[in-house]
């Protein structure tokens, strides 16, 4: 074993994972893609702790608390198994965002912890493997592993995994309009919206039309046809959320009010298309030569950062470390 650091960024879904097939394997009920970004990102540590009972975790400087290290113990778990060895380790993460902010650090966090892991514990895996490693921590962790825009395979164990898919380029523009850490998980919500929506099949069925048009859009470079699907994917997903027992609302008024200024942007000549996730920030892609003067418009509403497509997770050597 050895003491390992990796990098990745949180992605934003362009096509919604919303739901489980499997909650234990973490199993989509629908496949989705993803831009990964190039800001906002996790670097994870992990030091072997021989002899150690326990795993250790340290986020931000500070001992993370019960429930946050048995969900990471739990992930190393799979990594050990794969591993056939019993060691307990000390995982130092650092993130540059709150976490828990609905800015998908959640999906940073265990694509760095399962590539810094994987090497630490000496597995050699190939990327589609570590992507189904990363996805056992948390479902959309597993597509910050590939670079870019990625699609995550809705399947079984061995064939759902997320990989890189041509796209046009473009940018995202990330609106922050909160920094609190969110009432509801997003596996709590997803939980309450299969148990309780009477639209949650609608939801996985025409999730996956929306994915093979998505496809076809990115293969076409048709960035107007990959907006258009983008909002109305989340937008259904945010009706879905709130249609169940009890209701839950990610998006506030302000939330509203930039997809509605992106709207009228539009009408203006600037094409921009919005999304969010469980959250109230907004996500606005943008091609990208509109996104210094669409960003400068969206001021009004929050912090504004300009964000380009991202490289996956990756292992930084002991200098960058
Ligand atoms: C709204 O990946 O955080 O961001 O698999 O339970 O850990 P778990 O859920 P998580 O859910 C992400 C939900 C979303 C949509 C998306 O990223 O596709």
């Amino acid at each position: 074993m050895r003491t390992t650091t990796a990098r990745a960024y949180p992605n934003i879904a362009l096509v919604k994972y919303w739901g489980k097939a499997d909650e234990e394997l973490i199993l989509p009920a629908a496949g989705s893609l993803s831009l990964t970004l190039d800001h906002f990102e996790t670097t994870t540590t992990v030091v072997p702790a021989p002899g150690a009972g326990a795993d250790v975790l340290e986020l931000d400087g500070a001992l993370a608390d019960a429930g946050q290290t048995e969900r990471i113990s739990t992930f190393l778990d799979h990594v050990r198994a794969l591993a056939g060895r019993e060691d307990r380790v000390l995982v130092r993460s650092r993130n540059s965002v709150p976490t828990g902010a609905g800015l998908a650090s959640s999906a940073s966090g265990f694509a760095a912890l399962a590539t810094a892991a994987a090497a630490a514990f000496d597995l050699d895996l190939e990327p589609r493997d570590l992507s189904r490693l990363a996805r056992r921590g948390s479902g959309s962790a597993c597509r910050s592993i590939p670079d870019g825009v990625a699609v995550w395979h809705a399947g079984d164990d061995a064939s759902s995994f997320a990989e890189s898919v041509d796209a046009p380029d473009m940018r995202m523009i990330i609106v922050t309009v909160n920094r609190a850490r969110k009432a509801v998980s997003s596996r709590e919500a997803m939980r309450l919206t299969a148990s309780t929506s009477p639209f949650y099949p609608g939801w996985v069925s025409s999730t996956e039309d929306y994915l093979q048009q998505m496809l076809a859009a990115c293969a076409a470079g048709d960035f107007t046809r990959i907006g258009e699907i983008t909002e109305s994917h989340a937008l259904r997903m945010h009706g879905l959320i709130q249609s169940t027992v009890p209701p839950i609302r990610f998006l506030n008024p302000t939330s509203h009010a930039i997809f509605d200024a992106v709207a009228e942007a539009r009408e203006s000549g600037i094409e921009a298309y919005s999304t969010a996730d469980a959250g109230p920030n907004v996500a606005v892609i943008v091609r990208p030569h509109d996104a210094e003067a669409l960003a400068g418009q969206l001021t009004a509403f929050g912090d504004v950062r300009i964000v380009g497509p991202g490289p996956g997770a990756h292992l930084l050597d002991a200098a960058e470390a």
